[in-house]
Parts: structure tokens; sequence; C-alpha cells
């Protein structure tokens, strides 16, 4: 597992040289009890579930930084019983792992492990791209609760008698939840610049801006502008029309024509937060639009290898295109509206080559490199 820092904490994975402290945390009544598990009775007993975990690879010991005395542990599980089936039910989609926790007694209330699990949801959701984080504690275990509402989890479900305590016996749970889409959506509030989805007929861009959406961001169709235009003039909003007002627009005002009309709106919706863009193509757009914003403007480029691009346009519901006409669209897009430029100098690319759920995973990469920069 890859190692996590906190201000006081390390979070790594746990050796066999740190049987000793593990054996002395877990071995002091009233700590596993309230995590269902009875405190360890023997040398052997911890050493056994140290190799466990070891084997395993998802719990990270708690490293205390300045004495480097191990003083408790987090995992982090990706499992498929009962309780993932419930929650599926609940409406939580794709990966889910469930973390749990446990410190040694001397240290607790002192924020140590609100700082733990708040590093651990950073990189669950950044670097291993999970959708959800489940996290549950017995009814009467309240300062899990506490930690849990301090870390930002949503209450999901309680579940009754459903989990054996240490006598075996089955008790209630209160699961919380995290969503990908809440971690970001919080996270890039106030994220102050315009992101523009670039890409190829059929790459995906669509789906990509619905994401955007789906984390309360506003977004401007440069599309609209045509539609606009013709509704100024009373004209039908047809395809003839359409490609004629925007062959005007782009000799009145040349290969910006978009962005130098989108310009003020663009300008006023970032004033509100995360903005994407949807539908910028030109090379003149982006560097008109670069110069406007002082470059407060992120080309995110999605990609997919030509030939599922056509598989996708001629099996797509909504307005299909065979092999030919989307090879001719693509060859006008790039020798007439220059749309090869922002895709070669993206910031960032998304491979649209795999499944929704991939499209998703890699989704969250590009939101965790936005939080970096
Ligand atoms: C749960 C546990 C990991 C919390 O660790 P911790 O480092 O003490 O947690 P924090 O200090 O970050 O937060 C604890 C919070 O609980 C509060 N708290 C402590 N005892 C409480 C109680 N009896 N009732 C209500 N709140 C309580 C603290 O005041 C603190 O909240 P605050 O910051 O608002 O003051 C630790 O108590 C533990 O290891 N317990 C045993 C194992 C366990 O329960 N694991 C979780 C299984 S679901």
């Amino acid at each position: 597992m890859k190692t996590l820092y906190t201000q006081r904490l390390i979070l790594r994975d746990f050796a066999q040289t740190d049987l000793v402290d593990f054996n002395r945390y877990c071995s002091v009544e009233g700590v596993g009890e309230m995590a269902g598990w009875s405190c360890h009775k023997s040398m052997e007993e911890s050493q056994e579930i140290l190799s466990r975990f070891i084997a395993e690879g998802h719990t990270y010991c708690l490293e205390d930084n300045l004495s480097h005395v191990v003083i408790g542990s987090i995992g982090i599980e990706e499992k498929n019983n009962e309780i993932f089936d419930i929650v599926r039910q609940k409406g939580l989609f794709g990966t889910i792992v469930e973390i749990g926790y446990v410190l040694e007694k001397q240290h607790w209330n002192k924020g140590l492990m609100t700082e733990a699990v708040l590093r651990v949801i950073d990189h669950c959701f950044c670097d291993l791209h999970v959708d959800n984080i489940l996290v549950g504690h017995f009814p009467d275990n309240l300062q899990s609760k506490r930690v849990i509402e301090k870390c930002g989890f949503s209450p999901l479900i309680t579940l009754e008698k459903i989990y054996p305590n240490q006598k075996g016996e089955k008790v209630d749970v209160c699961l919380y939840y995290m969503s990908a889409f809440d971690y970001f959506k919080k996270r890039l509030k106030k994220y102050s610049k315009a992101v523009a989805v670039v890409g190829m007929c059929g790459s995906g861009k669509s789906v990509l801006t619905e994401m955007f959406e789906k984390l309360g961001w506003n977004k401007i169709y440069f599309g609209g502008v045509t539609v606009a235009q013709l509704k100024k003039q009373g004209l039908e909003i047809n395809e003839v029309n359409e490609r004629a007002m925007r062959e005007g627009l782009r000799k009145k005002y040349g290969m910006s024509a978009f962005s130098v009309l989108l310009v003020d709106e663009i300008k006023e919706k970032l004033q509100r937060g995360g903005l994407v863009l949807d539908g910028l193509y030109s090379w003149s757009e982006y560097t008109h639009l670069n110069v406007a914003l002082d470059g407060n403007i992120v080309l995110c480029a999605v990609v997919t290898n030509r030939n599922l691009r056509y598989e996708r346009l001629a099996t797509r519901t909504v307005r299909p295109l065979s092999r030919q006409q989307a090879m001719s669209r693509d060859y006008s897009e790039i020798e007439n509206l220059e749309k090869g430029g922002p895709i070669a100098c993206a910031h960032f690319y998304i491979d649209n080559n795999g499944t929704e759920e991939q499209l998703r995973h890699n989704f969250y990469d590009f939101l965790a490199y936005l939080l970096k920069k």
C-alpha cells in the first residue's frame, strides 16, 4: 500500500517487527470490543492476526511520526458480502470499500483518528479512484460516530442485527457513506478555472460533460450561440440554418467567433465556481480565451481509438453516423475547424477506450489532478 503522511502520523504497511506494539494496544480491554472483536489474550493471537494483515495487504498501521511507535490501524476493504448487496439497493454504485479503525486507548480524543481517516479518504478517491466509501459503528459507539461525522460522511442506513459483536451476538450497525462525487464536489466547489472538454466526434465529450454537471458545475455549451442567434433573427432551427449561421459568425468574427461571443458569460459564470465548457473546437477559440481569462483555462481531452469511435458513432441512438460520415467529419473538423490544436496541447488526457466505470475512474483521476494544481 502507498505510504501516507499526516501532520502527526505515518500510515504504512504492517511489518512483523510491529508485533510488540500491535499486541500492546490490542490487548487492552474496551478497545477492540467497540469494533466487534475481543482484546487479544496472547502474543500468539496477535501474531496470527498481524500475519493475516500483512498477507492480505489492506490494513494500514498508524505510526506516531515522532516516537515511531505503532498506535493503531485503519483497514480499507473491498468485499462482496451481504452488506454490499444491501447498500447497492440503496443506490450506491461502482466500487465500494469499507473502512474500519482502532486506536490505542491512551491516544484517544486528540483528533488522531479523524486526521488519519481524512487522509485515507483522499487516498481512496484520488489514488484508488473508488466510487464510494462505507463506514459503520455500533449504536452506542459515540466516539466513532463523532469521527465519522467530523470526516463528513452521510448517514445511509441502520442495519438491524447484522454484525457479530465480540460475544458472537448479532447487533445493529449504523452505516454511513461518502461518494466520490460528493467528495470532489465539496473539494472543487471554488475551483476558479474553466475546464474545456475537447475531443474528436464520438470520443465521449458529452458523457464527460455530464459528469461535471453532476458535480454541480455550470456548463456553457458553445453550440448554444448558433441557436440563440437563429432565434434572435426569427429563423427556423434546423441543420441547414445552423451551418449557415456558424459559417456566417466565423466570417464576421474569425475562427474564435464562439469564444468572442461567449467570453463575458464565461467570466461571469466563473465567479460562481466550477465551470465546464462544452464545444470548444478551434485553436483560435482556445488562444483567445486563454488570454481573456489570464490563463485560467484547462484543456481536458477525452481520447478514444479511432475505430472504436466510429463503432460508437454508428450504433448511437441520437444522430448515428456511418463510418464514412464519421471519417469525413473528422477530416473536416481538423482541416476547417482547427480542431486538432486544443487536443494536441491538452493539459490532461482522459482515456475512454474502456467501460463507463473506467471512464468514471479516469475522470476522478483528472479531478485529483485539478486538486493538486
Ligand atoms: C473510535 C476511535 C478510533 C476514535 O479515535 P480518536 O482519535 O479518539 O478520535 P478523535 O479524537 O478524532 O475524535 C473523537 C471524538 O469523539 C468524541 N467523544 C469521545 N467520547 C465520546 C462519548 N462518549 N460520546 C460522545 N462523543 C465522544 C470526542 O470528544 C471527539 O470529538 P470532538 O473532536 O468533537 O471533541 C477510538 O475511540 C477507538 O479506537 N475506539 C475503539 C475502537 C473503535 O471503536 N473503532 C471504531 C469501530 S466502528
